[in-house]
């Protein structure tokens, strides 16, 4: 998978990608992330991106042009199964998405600043948006960094136990059971027992009433569902 991220901070990446499972996934190529500054195709003599609203009001709005001269140069390099602009003002990212854009060729990611972009890049240009949840950062970037995360780790190849990605919280619509390791007792606080005992079809039946109860407890909606 090939990612192409459009931002005006491209600095705000370099620690998240550089560390643990993304680190990996790009050293073993089952991907590539690119970090595109948008300032750098600015044609306009003292760089600028933003620009006041149209109508008023406070805040500065991305422009069209040096975003519209960055999509077009990459869109002509190749096909991208979306393109995607961060925003607060969109549909809720979930594991569904996360599991959707997995099986992407190659992604463009869009991180919006300040008020955001100019609305005729949305509608010209963007696919697909996505906000992180129900709160304003201040950029896309780190938004964008969530869902590279998200969707990167679930890469074949990309965790070492093909499996783990598939119990995941979410990925059945359940949070996860708790978990233990060693030792069984620490100052007397001991795991449950059923864990210890080898049989694993009681281990598994305990797992699932726990996260049962669990979803029930802490997300009474996703257990509704
Ligand atoms: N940009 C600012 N806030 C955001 C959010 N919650 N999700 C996605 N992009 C954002």
């Amino acid at each position: 998978m090939r990612i192409d991220i459009l931002t005006l901070f491209p600095g705000l990446f370099e620690s998240p990608f550089q560390i643990s499972i993304i680190k990996r996934a790009v050293e073993k190529r089952l991907c590539e992330i690119h970090l595109h500054d948008i300032r750098d195709y600015s044609t306009d003599k003292h760089k600028s991106v933003d620009d006041y609203a149209f109508g008023g009001g406070a805040g500065m709005v991305m422009m069209i042009q040096p975003i519209e001269a960055l999509i077009l140069k990459l869109k002509a390099e190749r096909n991208y199964d979306e393109i995607i602009y961060m925003t607060p003002d969109a549909k809720v990212f979930t594991q569904k998405e996360a599991n959707r854009l997995s099986m992407s060729q190659n992604l463009m990611i869009l991180c919006g600043h300040y008020k955001g972009v100019d609305q005729r890049i949305r509608d010209h240009y963007i696919t697909h948006e996505i906000s992180i949840g129900d709160y304003v950062l201040t950029g896309g970037e780190l938004a964008a960094a969530v869902v590279v995360d998200s969707v990167v780790r679930l890469i074949p190849g990309v965790l070492s136990d093909e499996t783990s990605a598939l119990t995941d919280s979410h990925q059945d619509g359940l949070l996860s059971p708790p978990v233990y390791t060693r030792p069984a007792n620490y100052k007397g606080w001991e795991v449950p027992g059923i864990l210890l005992s080898g049989n694993e079809k009681k281990i598994n039946e305990w797992r699932e009433n726990q996260s049962m109860e669990i979803t029930r407890k802490i997300r009474p909606d996703l257990f509704d569902k």
